[in-house]
């Protein structure tokens, strides 16, 4: 147990300087909230909300929205975003493997890219369907491993120490046959899209700077060669870079992800 909670530290210090790419991942906010079909009145969780970007598009259109996240740094932009767009949310730190509300509660339970970093997905996704009302609808974005963000998460754990608990790699949640196996018997009408992300960058190694400085995991490996490894560092950041190029196109970087709707039996 302790070894969980060590990683769960590290994760949320990891993640605490994220808030900058919230202008990357405001555009999919929208687009996973109308996919979830969210409506007026209806009690909604963003579970690793983050800044707040898909608890704010929610209450926006008139649900009443609950935002869950680990890192406390991101929940202060968070209450912030909500106040600025005049929207009344409740704010919670908390974790998506431990989740503090009853069972049944929410009509719709939502993940950005989010629910994917917890270590134990059954875990996570057992929480999930619990706080759900029968009928509800579960909905997330993650990044598929054969794309972008999936790859370069791929390149940043082959520099990585191995983490003290056994952890599942986070974009096996953007593989729609291990979404299906996932959600298991719990739900019934399972719906996929796509969407896709233009990261405004003026080079490769632009956008390495920005995600050396805010992406968690990133951010970790880059903290931990400086200090222990600077050849390996230097390593990684020419496979990095190598990777990107192959996404990078008139000024943007492109990444693709894998939208999920399903509804709780
Ligand atoms: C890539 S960010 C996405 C944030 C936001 N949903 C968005 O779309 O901008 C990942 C988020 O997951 C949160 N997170 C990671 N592990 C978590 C956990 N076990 N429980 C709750 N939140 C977690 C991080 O704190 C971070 O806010």
């Amino acid at each position: 147990m302790e070894a969980l909670e060590k990683f769960k530290a590290a994760q949320k210090a990891g993640w605490a300087h994220f808030a900058p790419l919230q202008t990357f991942t405001t555009i999919p906010a929208g687009r996973l909230v109308e996919h979830a079909g969210i409506r007026s009145g209806m009690r909604v969780l963003d579970v690793a909300c983050g800044t707040g970007v898909v608890a704010v598009t929610a209450a926006r259109m008139g649900a009443r929205v609950t935002g869950l996240d680990l890192t406390p740094e991101l929940l202060e932009v968070a209450r912030t975003n909500g106040r600025t767009a005049a929207v009344d949310i409740e704010w919670h730190e908390g974790d998506v493997e431990q989740l503090p509300f009853a069972d049944g509660t929410f009509d719709a339970v939502l993940s950005q890219f989010g629910h994917m970093f917890a270590p134990r997905p059954e875990v996570a996704i057992a929480q999930m369907l619990r706080v759900l009302k029968p009928g509800g609808t579960i909905a997330f974005s993650t990044w598929p491993p054969e794309l972008f963000i999936g790859r370069m998460f791929a390149t940043v754990s082959k520099f990585l120490p191995a983490p003290p608990i056994p952890v599942s790699p986070p974009p096996l949640w953007g593989d729609p046959n291990v979404v299906r196996e996932r959600l298991g018997t719990a739900v019934r009408d399972i719906l996929f899209d796509r969407g896709r992300v233009d990261a405004p960058a003026l080079s490769v190694q632009h956008y390495r700077d920005l995600t050396e400085r805010t992406a968690g995991p990133v951010l970790k490996l880059v903290e931990t060669l400086t200090a222990s490894d600077p050849a390996k560092l230097a390593e990684f950041r020419e496979s990095y870079d190598a990777l990107t190029v192959q996404y990078f196109d008139r000024n943007s970087v492109r990444q693709d992800y894998l939208m999920t709707r399903a509804t709780k039996i």
